[in-house]
């Protein structure tokens, strides 16, 4: 498929979402992928809100884009979740503050109280969320669907992005002149939590600096888990 077709789709299936499974919204890392949607969403006004996890660990270059991102796209207002203080508070003081490298358990804790219990927040009451996943991006994404139901969180999960190459993506963000993260140009492809994430060598996997001292059938953090 062409790139325009691709794009088409793409914008096509975001506005379809918008029609049919109004409240629905956009889940957004501020990851290149991300940020096309955000481009997208925003350049044609449709009418999906935009939220973010922020779990207090982000990278400084994270928040340099959020605040970026603010910057350029005045009309379209990203939502931000935060924690609940007291759960942080709890974990920390009883496991540590750097507790996620101690084993699989501790992370995914970690995770679920920095980021599920968040996201369960952003999608209340909503009809349907959206992400960035893409199929090439791991080997747990291969068989995912541009649209399927998301049993975990009760309501349809869209990734419009889905057939898009990283090739793709980078050439919308420089067509476009859409903010991206600085870290992408230190070859960190793939940007999560700022302890959880490291740059990669050359031909390593895109998704090898996260949570890089894991097995990869541990890598993922629950946000896309399969129930
Ligand atoms: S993760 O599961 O490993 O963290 P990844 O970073 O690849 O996921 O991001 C995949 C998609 O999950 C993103 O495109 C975005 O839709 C959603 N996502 C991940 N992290 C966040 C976050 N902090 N805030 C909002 N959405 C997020
Ligand atoms: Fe915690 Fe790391 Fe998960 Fe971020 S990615 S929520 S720091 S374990």
């Amino acid at each position: 498929m062409s790139m325009e077709d691709k794009l088409a789709v793409t914008v096509a299936l975001l506005k379809r979402i918008a029609a049919e499974y109004s409240p629905a919204v956009f889940a957004n890392s501020y990851g290149a992928e991300d940020m096309v949607i955000t481009d997208l969403i925003a350049r044609h006004e449709i009418g999906i809100d935009i939220f973010s996890l922020d779990t207090g660990r982000l990278p400084t270059e994270t928040y340099d884009l959020m605040q970026k991102t603010g910057e350029q796209y005045p009309a379209k207002k990203v939502l931000v979740f935060f924690p609940r203080a007291e759960s942080v508070e709890a974990y920390v003081n009883r496991n540590g503050i750097n507790a996620f490298y101690d084993s699989v358990d501790l992370r995914k804790e970690c995770c679920r109280i920095r980021k599920l219990e968040p996201l369960a927040r952003a999608l209340s009451g909503k009809k349907a969320w959206v992400t960035g996943l893409r199929r090439e991006q791991s080997p747990t994404r291969t068989d995912m669907a541009h649209q399927e139901f998301d049993d975990g969180n009760g309501m349809e999960k869209f990734n419009p992005l889905l057939e898009w190459t990283e090739k793709d993506v980078w050439a919308y963000i420089k067509a476009n002149k859409v903010p991206y993260n600085a870290l992408h140009d230190k070859h960190y492809p793939s940007i999560g939590c700022a302890p959880c994430t490291r740059s990669i060598a050359a031909g390593e996997d895109v998704r090898a600096g996260r949570w890089w001292w894991e097995n990869p059938e541990f890598k993922e953090c629950g946000l896309h888990a399969k129930h």
